[in-house]
Order: C-alpha cells, then structure tokens, then sequence
C-alpha cells in the first residue's frame, strides 16, 4: 500500500466505491437529482405531521399504504446516497415487528394477501438499506421470507385454474395479489437464488396471461367474475397497470426473455394513452372540481410511476429509458405544480390545479412520482 503510485492507489479506491455503490442498489448518476430534494421536502413533512413513533404508523394511514412510505423513504436514501431518516427501519410498524423475537404475522396481515406483498417489498428495502450501511439485515429478510411464504400458500387451481386468492376468505381472484405475486417471486429468486421462487414466478405469468383480466385495450381490469372466471369489468386502476411491469422486468431480468418486456410495455403504454389528462396520470376518481378517490386510490398514481421505475431498473436498457423519461417527468414536473402546497403535502390530483384530496397517503404518492423523475426523467 505504502509504495503503489497515488494514480493506481485513486483508481483502485475508484473502483471499490463503484462496487459499493452497486451492491447497495445506488446509483451514481440521476436525471434529476432536484427531484430527490424535493421528495426529501415532502418526505419531512410526511415525518414530521403524520408519523407516530409511539406505534410506527401514519396518522389516517393503513397497513398496507405504511408499507409504501416506509418504501419510498429507504428509496430516497438508497437512490440519493442520504441518510434522512435512518432509523426509519427500526422504527416502522413492519420493521419493530421484525425485529421481534416472535411475531405473528397471519394476525397483522390479516387475511389479506395483496397488503402482505407490500410489506414484503417494504422490508426487502429497509434489509438493503441496513445492509449498505453494514447492519444486519436478517431480521427483515427472515421476516419477508415468512411472509412470502404464507402468500404463496395461498396459492389455488381449484378455482379459475390458478391465482393467488385476494384474501384468506377464498371469495376472489384479482390483478393486484397477483401481479405482486409475479414480482415477489422474481425479485425473491433474482435475490437468493432459490428455485421456488422463479417456479412460482412462471407458474402466475402462465396463469395471468390467459386469465382475461387484461382487456382488449392493454389494460388490466381489477379482477375476475368468481361464478364465472371471466374479466369482471372492473376499474383499470393505475397501479395495476405498473406492478405488471415491475414483475414482469423482474422475470426477464432472470431470463432475459424480451418478450416480457414488449407485454409489460403494452400495458404501459396503454396506460399513457388512456389513463392520462394533460399528459399526466388521472385516476379515474380524480376530478379538479372535486375527486371521489377513497383514501387507498389516493396511492394509485404514485405507485404506477414507482413500479415503471422499477422497470427501467430491470430492464436497464437506455432505450427503454428514453422512451419513458418524458413521461416521468411530466408526472414528477404535474406533482411540483399541480399538487403541492405550502405545508409540503401533495394532493391528490396531479392533472390539473384543484379537487385534491389530502392524506398520508396523497403525500406518499406525490413522493413516489418524484423519486421515479429523478432517477429516470429530466429536469
Ligand atoms: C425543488 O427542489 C429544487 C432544488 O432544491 C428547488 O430549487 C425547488 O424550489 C423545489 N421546488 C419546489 C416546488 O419546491
Ligand atoms: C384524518 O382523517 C380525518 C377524517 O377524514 C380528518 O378529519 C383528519 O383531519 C385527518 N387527520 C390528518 C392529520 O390528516
Ligand atoms: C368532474 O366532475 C364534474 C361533476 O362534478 C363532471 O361534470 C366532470 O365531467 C368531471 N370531470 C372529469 C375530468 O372527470
């Protein structure tokens, strides 16, 4: 060490901190760094207004939408290389709960398999936060292999062939808990290795494919018609048409089989063309003379952009990524304008000024919207 050249010395501490960077998920350029200054902005107010350290919950939050914000949290700090909320993961509802020596969690998740998966997304994110910074991550792992394996269980093909049912009642199959299920099982093999998980990740692709719930526009509607296993015709929610993409862009990220990413993009471009106002995402319940969205569809939106960035991540093709990034930032640019108030929370519509519905969960959303602009949009 003493006698190597300064230059060799600089270049081998080069590239040692790229592998760091690498292995801790962060990246060493954004396209909009600005954007994680401001999703900071709403994230401290999201801490400081709504955040009860007494129980590690939000204030009018819920399980499953806790689960996002703790998400999004560690992705700032993972994608921006900041520290702002450190504790978060040893704090949060799911986190202190994984950290327990027992913990039921069939009694929190409670019955319902699609908030399960959000949690299991949640704590594979505090594990690769405390792993960059050389804590242990076991607990949250261990926790979220627990977790998947109860949702895995709920696996069926008595009823319409297949699917993971929604809920522990066994009364409907739907977009969603499946769609998390493709990405929980890909992300789960793409992190150990381990063969169920790719098995179950290609069983639900095969059943999702032929299910019926996507519609003949690339959209997928809400679920199937328990009598009848058809497309029951229900809301095309925006979040549903980004989880497909992230589990899709993770399958291919394990078998580089493209044409994964040409189906998930279908729908993602169907979601522009249809899902959108002013270029910018509206929920079908949003409305600038006054929204109906109930409290959970005021997280829809931002999901979508999360889950595209995800996408981008996995299919880590700079085209892709171009063909998106206008977009992205047209949602994250729509956010600044549109949503944001002088307190640091953001509504709910994003489209246009007014009709905006404030919580938690609005807030979050608009957070999810900026993080995806800064790694993938423009300024
Ligand atoms: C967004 O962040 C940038 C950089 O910190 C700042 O200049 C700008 O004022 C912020 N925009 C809003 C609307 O807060
Ligand atoms: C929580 O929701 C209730 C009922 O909608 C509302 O009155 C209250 O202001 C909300 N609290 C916060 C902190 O947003
Ligand atoms: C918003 O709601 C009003 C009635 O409250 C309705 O006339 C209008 O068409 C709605 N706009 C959109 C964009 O949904």
């Amino acid at each position: 060490m003493l006698f190597m050249p300064m230059k060799l010395l600089l270049g081998l501490i080069m590239v040692v901190s790229k592998a760091a960077a690498a292995a801790a998920g962060t990246v060493a350029t954004a396209a909009c760094p600005n954007y994680f200054a401001n999703a900071t902005t709403v994230a401290n107010r999201l801490q400081s207004e709504y955040f009860k350290l007494l129980t590690g919950q939000y204030t009018n939050g819920s399980l499953w939408t806790d689960a996002n914000a703790v998400e999004d949290l560690h992705n700032i700090m993972l994608l921006s290389g900041s520290n702002t909320w450190s504790l978060l993961g040893d704090e949060s509802f799911i986190g202190r709960n994984a950290l327990l020596p027992i913990t039921s969690w069939p009694l929190i998740i409670d019955g319902s398999n699609d908030d399960a998966q959000w949690i299991i997304l949640a704590l594979w994110k505090i594990a690769d936060y405390q792993t960059a910074h050389g804590k242990s991550a076991t607990s949250f792992l261990n926790a979220a292999t627990t977790i998947y394996n109860i949702v895995a269980g709920q696996w069926d093909t008595a009823s319409c062939g297949g699917g993971v049912w929604w809920s522990t009642e066994h009364t409907y199959k739907n977009a969603i808990t499946n769609e998390l299920f493709l990405l929980t099982s890909a992300q789960g093999y793409l992190r150990t290795k381990q063969q169920p998980y790719l098995d179950n990740a290609n069983k639900v692709w095969a059943w999702l494919s032929t299910s019926g719930m996507r519609n003949a526009q690339g959209l997928w509607n809400d679920g199937l018609d328990f009598n009848t296993c058809q497309n029951n015709g229900q809301t095309t929610w925006t979040y549903n048409q980004g989880v497909i993409a992230s589990g899709l862009g993770a399958l291919y990220a394990v078998t580089g089989d493209k044409s994964l990413l040409d189906a998930a993009e279908v729908t993602l471009d169907a979601t522009i063309s249809q899902l959108t106002q002013n270029g910018v995402l509206k929920e079908s319940c949003d409305n600038a003379s006054g929204s109906t969205c109930d409290a959970d569809q005021q997280i829809f939106k931002g999901i979508w952009t999360k889950h595209l960035q995800y996408y981008l991540g996995y299919a880590n093709d700079p085209a892709r990524t171009a063909k998106y990034a206008p977009f992205l930032a047209a949602q994250a640019k729509a956010v600044l304008t549109n949503a944001l108030t002088a307190q640091n929370d953001v509504g709910s519509v994003w489209y246009a000024a007014g009709g905006d519905l404030y919580s938690p969960k609005s807030s979050t959303s608009g957070i999810q919207a900026l993080v995806a602009g800064a790694q993938f949009g423009a300024c």
